[in-house]
């Protein structure tokens, strides 16, 4: 088996994972960092981030008002003390970008311009056109390639953690060109593989999201922290599901109901279309479950109006959608409705992580969507999320440097390696039985879709929980017809089946088990949010029986949970 030897090893090359990289060498110039990736960096699923990333720029705009907006979208589930770190740091990150050569759109008189989004009270969202993490991943990735001391390993699949003594001794992945497995010696990884929200059949999510970090930290014994929190985005285009930016609405757009109706006015009649994304998420669904919803071809949709922005403000600030809208159902915003409806769009949950991203297992950070530390509590701002992986990106990067630098290489149990390679080929790829891994998999996307979605139910929650047991069950008896190596796309379908399935479940089960409404995970059994019992985060643990529980306080710095009004 290759073996590889490096001081840090980061899984994912996204905008967490570049920020990571870069970090670490400005603290560590002579530590040699590996950044490995399932995709070739710039097909990370960060490209795919639209509207902007939010950060305190100007005059009239304050690091306690976008905590407190933070906080109070986070429905008073997040950390404060994250929060407020978090706030502070992020305009350095857009400076830091800005200097790295980002071309973040500008005001007329050349300023950093900035635009409104959800849940936040002043425009806060820097952005480029919107097009923001395309930008910000090629002006990072051109950033990390002029170090000498990162070195990529583009379309590696990484499939476990090698863990001794409760400290990271290295990481199995392989190469998908040769189709051998590898295994890399280390003394730091920083997991940054972003969101798993393909377990969803509708989701704004690139293919790639199968959650493969969280799943890889929990089955080493990293707690997952809030997975019951998923995030549903107002505008998914029907019927793909492809992401219509939030910024569409900052820059003005309306959301109407087949009557001709800003419903918005019903639910969040000072914020209307931009108030956080599970108030206006619940109202789309809402409107949709009572029958006031269009009727189309791939089911019911709401309607997205640009029309009035005008043909100049679209094409000037909305470019990408545009075309989108025009390539993908051949219709111009311009002058036509964009039908949408909620769409699985992010993780408010992932592996428990501290302020200096350090997760429980010595030696492992994670950053970016994988992890939670917890900023977003049980409903994420849009624009904080590109924010958080660049300040929590380089705070990974730093810490892990730092640690690498103060602590010797230890020995690599081969066994372990060995004994996942086996599971891998022998077990994985060598099963002879009868199943289909699509068959599971759409299975599994549509028990998600209906029984974990937006309005959930105890009665929802256990059939879907039993479906995905079930599912599980029969994932140990399939046959994967490809036995070729180079590239077989077959095998790691079937290794990201895996990781979904195990994901699945624990984001159930957590759900299941907390009886309240908080953010994005609404209970019709229980509407109400309950402070008295149910102000904790959720920590799951990996058990061969299924996740084990446990529940702790959420840090309040200064703002105590209040009524969410909007
Ligand atoms: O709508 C959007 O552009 C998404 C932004 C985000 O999720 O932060």
């Amino acid at each position: 088996m290759e073996k590889n030897v490096h001081d840090i090893v980061i899984v994912g090359a996204g905008l967490a994972g570049l920020r990571a990289a870069v970090a670490a060498v400005e603290v560590g110039n002579k530590l040699s960092i590996a950044v490995i990736s399932k995709l070739h960096p710039l097909r990370s699923h960060s490209v795919c981030a639209q509207g902007g990333t939010a950060a305190v720029m100007r005059e009239g705009d304050s690091f306690e008002l976008h905590a407190w907006d933070t906080i109070k979208g986070a429905d008073f589930l997040a950390d404060q003390d994250i929060v407020e770190f978090f706030v502070r740091q992020a305009p350095k990150e857009i400076i830091n970008l800005e200097h790295w050569g980002c071309p973040w759109s500008r005001t007329p008189d050349g300023k950093l311009d900035q635009r409104p989004f959800g849940g936040h009270s002043f425009p806060r969202a820097c952005f480029a056109a919107d097009m923001t993490g395309f930008h910000e991943m090629h002006t990072l990735y051109g950033k990390a390639v002029t170090y000498d001391n990162i070195k990529f390993y583009d379309e590696w699949f990484a499939t476990s953690l090698i863990v001794e003594d409760n400290s990271v001794r290295g990481l199995t992945a392989i190469d998908l060109k040769t189709g051998e497995m590898g295994v890399f010696q280390t003394k730091a990884v920083v997991m940054a593989t972003g969101g798993h929200e393909r377990i969803y059949e509708f989701t704004t999510f690139s293919h790639s999201s199968t959650g493969d970090g969280m799943a890889i930290a929990y089955r080493a014994g990293a707690p997952l922290e809030d997975m019951e929190f998923v995030q549903f985005h107002p505008t998914g285009l029907v019927p793909s599901g492809v992401l219509i930016t939030e910024g569409a609405r900052g820059e003005g757009g309306y959301l109407i109901n087949a009557k001709g109706e800003r419903f918005m006015k019903n639910y969040a009649p000072k914020m209307m279309e931009l108030a956080p994304r599970d108030i206006v998420a619940r109202a789309e669904e809402t409107e949709i479950r009572e029958g006031r919803a269009f009727k189309g071809p791939y089911g019911p949709y709401i309607a997205l109006d640009l029309r009035h922005l005008g043909e100049d403000k679209i094409k000037e600030r909305l470019p990408l959608i545009r075309e989108v809208c025009i390539k993908l159902v051949g219709l111009d915003p311009v002058n036509e409705l964009i039908p949408i409806r909620p769409a699985a769009h992010y993780s408010m949950g992932g592996i428990r992580a501290n302020i200096r991203a350090e997760t429980p297992i010595r030696g492992l950070y994670a950053a970016g969507e994988c992890a939670c530390y917890s900023l977003h509590g049980a409903n994420r701002l849009g624009t904080n999320s590109t924010a958080e992986c660049l300040v929590f990106g380089a705070v990974a990067g730093e810490e892990a440097a730092r640690y690498a630098m103060s602590t010797e290489l230890r020995s690599l149990p081969m066994d372990k390696a060995l004994a996942e390679e086996k599971r891998v080929f022998d077990g994985v790829l060598g099963s002879e039985g009868s199943e289909r891994v699509p068959e599971i998999r759409r299975e599994m996307r549509q028990v998600m879709n209906t029984d974990v979605w937006i309005y959930r139910t105890e009665e929802g929650l256990k059939r879907a929980l039993r479906k995905i047991r079930e599912l599980r069950e029969r994932f140990k008896h399939i046959k994967i017809e490809d036995k070729s190596k180079s590239f077989n796309t077959a095998l790691t379908s079937a290794l990201e089946l895996d990781f979904m399935l195990e994901l699945a479940e624990v984001t159930t089960y957590c759900a299941l088990m907390r009886t309240e409404s908080r953010g994005s995970h609404y209970r019709l059994d229980y509407p109400n949010r309950d402070d008295k019992n149910w102000l904790v985060h959720t920590l799951a643990y990996y058990t061969v029986e299924g996740p084990r529980l446990e529940y702790t306080p959420v840090t309040i710095t200064k703002w105590q949970p209040t009524e969410r009004k909007y």
